[in-house]
């Protein structure tokens, strides 16, 4: 059995955790043979919510599943944490306007990025759940300058699940076979899904549907999938979140299937055209825990249009928040150097669970 990796997520109590804990504890993220220690982590009037949760993960009695611990702040709930879920986010009350979202996130995640940049294994993986996702990576991601930019991540797996499974509704396919769909951009209205890279039994899918249904049935559709789950269950999509996050982490640190290509919000290192600086989602593919842009895709002239009207979108939301950004890793953000360093799991003194740890325990709530 290897060693536990100890993984933390923010916003721990809440609708998509709820299904998430039971998938990571179960191993469906980072497999059958490796144990993990949740540190969840919750606001402080949510705490006896959060140890119920942790009494049911206690009562399933999972195998894999070494400690769990519970925290009110992120600095101890990151403590040499190997992987970030921030999943936590405050969402948008009546009245308020997108700015007002951006700005009141904004604090969070700096704290966020902070604490990781303190308080984290360096070679911490993060994934940000909370919306908007993509600008909430880029303020966490440039308050951590210890930190390389490469290890920040925006969740687009969602829209890029939505793509298959609706895809795969339409065309009587099995949603197994269908390949090589790409989310462009920003995690909202404005994302790009594309699928002329796409093929189902590997052949290219853009022969075998409507170009009309494409254009203005089924990328609308994706683009407001999530708008349109809240008005039907009046809460936003929380299962389908989880199981995006699990496949998100789960490529990212076990690899992509052979040939097959999988979205990813990253730092935009310039590919494609992509201005520098923002998180964008890219087609990725994925190998020794590392992330690598999908290069020399054919893009037509209406792609692209569709391309860039995301990326304002989102040069937008950071030029909202410009303000917040501090200056000394702006020259990071704009060279993202290759990042060196293996996606191995290193421990550094004190990353295995501590002898004092004992399971379920935690000095604040118990
Ligand atoms: C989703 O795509 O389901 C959510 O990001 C929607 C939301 O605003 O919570």
């Amino acid at each position: 059995m290897r060693r536990p990796v100890r993984i933390a997520v923010t916003g721990a109590a809440g609708a998509i955790s709820n299904n998430l804990l039971f998938k990571i504890a179960s191993g469906e993220m980072f497999g059958k043979d490796q144990p993990v220690i949740l540190q969840l982590i919750e606001m402080p009037d949510r705490m006896e919510a959060l140890r119920g949760l942790a009494m049911e993960l206690e009562d399933c009695a999972y195998p894999l599943l070494h400690t769990i611990t519970l925290h009110d702040n992120v600095e101890d709930g990151f403590n040499n944490i190997h992987y970030a879920l921030l999943i936590g986010a405050r969402p948008r009350g009546p009245g308020m306007e997108r700015s007002d979202l951006l700005e009141s996130n904004a604090e969070i995640f700096t704290r966020q990025g902070k604490a990781l940049n303190d308080h984290a294994n360096r070679d911490v993986k993060v994934l940000v759940v909370g919306n908007p996702a993509n600008t909430n990576a880029l303020i966490a991601s440039r308050n951590a300058p210890k930190l390389s930019p490469s290890q920040f991540t925006a969740l687009t797996r969602l829209d890029h699940n939505r793509a298959k499974g609706i895809l795969a509704n339409h065309t009587g396919a099995n949603p197994k076979d269908i390949s090589r769909v790409v989310i462009w951009g920003n995690h909202s209205s404005t994302q790009f899904p594309d699928l002329h890279q796409a093929t189902v039994l590997d052949e290219p899918v853009m022969g075998q549907i409507d170009e009309h249904w494409y254009r203005e049935v089924f990328i609308p559709k994706i683009q407001t999938r999530g708008g349109e789950i809240i008005a039907a269950r009046g809460v936003s999509s929380a299962a389908s979140a989880a199981q995006a996050v699990v496949d998100h982490m789960h490529d990212w640190m076990l690899g992509t299937q052979p040939g097959e290509i999988v979205s990813m919000g990253i730092l935009s290192d310039g590919s494609y055209g992509i201005e520098k600086g923002i998180f964008y989602s890219f087609p990725v593919r994925c190998d020794y825990g590392r992330y690598q842009i999908v290069r020399g895709l054919d893009i037509s002239d209406w792609s692209r249009e569709m391309m860039k009207v995301t990326e304002a979108e989102l040069l937008e939301e950071k030029a909202a928040v410009n303000h917040l950004l501090p200056p000394e890793t702006e020259a990071s953000h704009q060279n993202l150097s290759i990042c060196l360093r293996s996606g191995v799991t290193l421990y550094a003194d004190g990353t295995g669970p501590d002898a004092a740890s004992k399971y379920l325990t935690t000095n604040r709530v118990m």
